[in-house]
């Protein structure tokens, strides 16, 4: 297990879920993991763990990403993986296109949009003087289609996707063995689900309604996002840039239930 071997590789958001299944399975195919995440007890735990270095990092933050250019001036693997729904707070505020406010629009992209173009600016920079790397941006099937009561979380989403694209063309222009490649999960179960399931009878018959709307009829694991982020990363991808790969129970692959 050592496909990444030799390899220094950050991962952002990677307290639980998706970014946490990302970085031990980073571990454990033999890369060095920077643990980073705004969550530092829980952060430090996954980084303990797998014997990775944890360093907090707010995403949205210019300044915290100078403070990881400082300590990590080098780097192979780069995931702009944290990003959040807009459903954390509680009550939960409206986030469809008539009714949700500008403060509540930008909050969502000030982490998911800014922190994967400052990650990306980041990553150039430290990937530059070997000349080569791999930047990794986790968008969403949301990214790829409308998403009516979840609308900045859709648009950000679908600007990653874009921007991914724009770093890929950017680097190869600039003769740089750096690829960029998105991931667009779906329905993959993390505590981010938490706040849209709730809790009580109703969360079963919420959990029945993804599961009966994905074609393979389940809920996917971090643990199989993980394994997509393994291969971009890995020399195995070397031709692979500018690509968006869909990992999400067959959801985008028709338009109707039938
Ligand atoms: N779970 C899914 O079904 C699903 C589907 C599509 C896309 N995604 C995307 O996958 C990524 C990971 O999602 P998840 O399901 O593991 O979510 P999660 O909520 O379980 O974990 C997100 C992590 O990001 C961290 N975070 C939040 N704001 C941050 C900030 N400003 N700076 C740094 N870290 C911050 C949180 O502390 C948390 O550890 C997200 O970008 C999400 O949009 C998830």
């Amino acid at each position: 297990m050592t496909r990444l071997a030799g390899k220094t590789s950050l991962v952002t958001g990677a307290a639980r879920g998706i970014g946490e299944a990302i970085a031990k399975a980073f571990a454990s195919e033999g890369a060095q993991v920077i643990v980073t995440d705004i969550d530092t007890d829980q952060g430090e735990a996954v980084a303990d763990a797998i014997g990775g270095t944890f360093l907090r990092l707010d995403v949205s933050s210019e300044a915290d990403w100078d403070n990881v250019a400082r300590r990590f001036p080098t780097l192979d693997i780069l995931v702009n993986n944290a990003g959040i729904t807009g459903f954390e707070e509680q009550p939960t505020p409206s986030h469809d296109p008539e009714n949700a406010q500008l403060s509540h629009w930008r909050a969502v992209h000030a982490v998911n949009l800014d922190g994967t173009f400052l990650g990306c600016r980041y990553a150039i920079r430290a990937m530059r003087a070997k000349g080569a790397g791999s930047i990794i941006n986790i968008s969403s099937r949301s990214g790829v289609v409308g998403v009516p009561m979840a609308a900045a979380y859709a648009s950000s989403k679908a600007a990653i996707r874009n921007h991914t694209k724009s770093v890929a063309l950017y680097c190869a222009a600039q003769g740089l063995n750096i690829r960029c490649n998105s991931i667009h999960p779906a329905a993959v179960m993390t505590p981010m689900w938490e706040p849209m399931l709730g809790q009580g009878p109703a969360r079963a018959e919420r959990e029945a309604a993804i599961v009966a709307d994905t074609p393979m009829r389940r809920f996917g694991r971090p643990e199989e996002v993980a394994a997509i982020a393994v291969l971009l990363a890995s020399d195995e991808a070397a031709y692979m840039t500018g690509a968006e790969l869909t990992i999400d129970g067959g959801i985008l692959a028709g338009s109707t239930g039938i």
